[in-house]
């Protein structure tokens, strides 16, 4: 009973923890880490000659992870997104851009 007790306690802090997610896209990119680097509203880089993300093409912003991640592009700055690209697939990619693509 003291066990059943605490893991229901553990899934209750964890259901009013979590934050409720606009879209899987916007979850992926907080979980993924991706907003470390990109920001919170993916407007705000934590340096200012990394890519701002919102309100870009999806279709666009696809390929380029697609092309980060399999090393097809690679430039002076590819390296530093290239580290965190293995945490996604091509599905969470999709969901990603579609999710950034969204916002102003
Ligand atoms: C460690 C910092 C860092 C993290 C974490 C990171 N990125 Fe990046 N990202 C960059 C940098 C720097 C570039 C520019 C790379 C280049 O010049 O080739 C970039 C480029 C991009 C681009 C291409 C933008 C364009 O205009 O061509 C997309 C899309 C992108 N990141 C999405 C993501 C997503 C989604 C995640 C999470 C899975 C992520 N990034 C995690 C630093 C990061």
């Amino acid at each position: 009973m003291k066990a059943f007790n605490s893991i229901a306690t553990t899934v209750l802090i964890l259901g009013f923890s979590s934050p409720t997610w606009a879209s899987e896209g916007e979850k992926l990119y907080v979980q993924k880490t991706c907003v470390a680097c990109h920001g919170k509203d993916a407007k705000s880089p934590i340096l200012p000659s990394y890519p701002k993300l919102a309100g870009q093409n999806p279709d666009y912003l696809f390929q380029q992870m697609k092309d980060i991640q399999s090393g097809a592009r690679d430039n002076g700055q590819t390296a530093a997104m290239k580290g965190v690209m293995h945490l996604v697939n091509e599905k969470e990619m999709r969901a990603i851009a579609d999710w950034l693509s969204t916002l102003k």
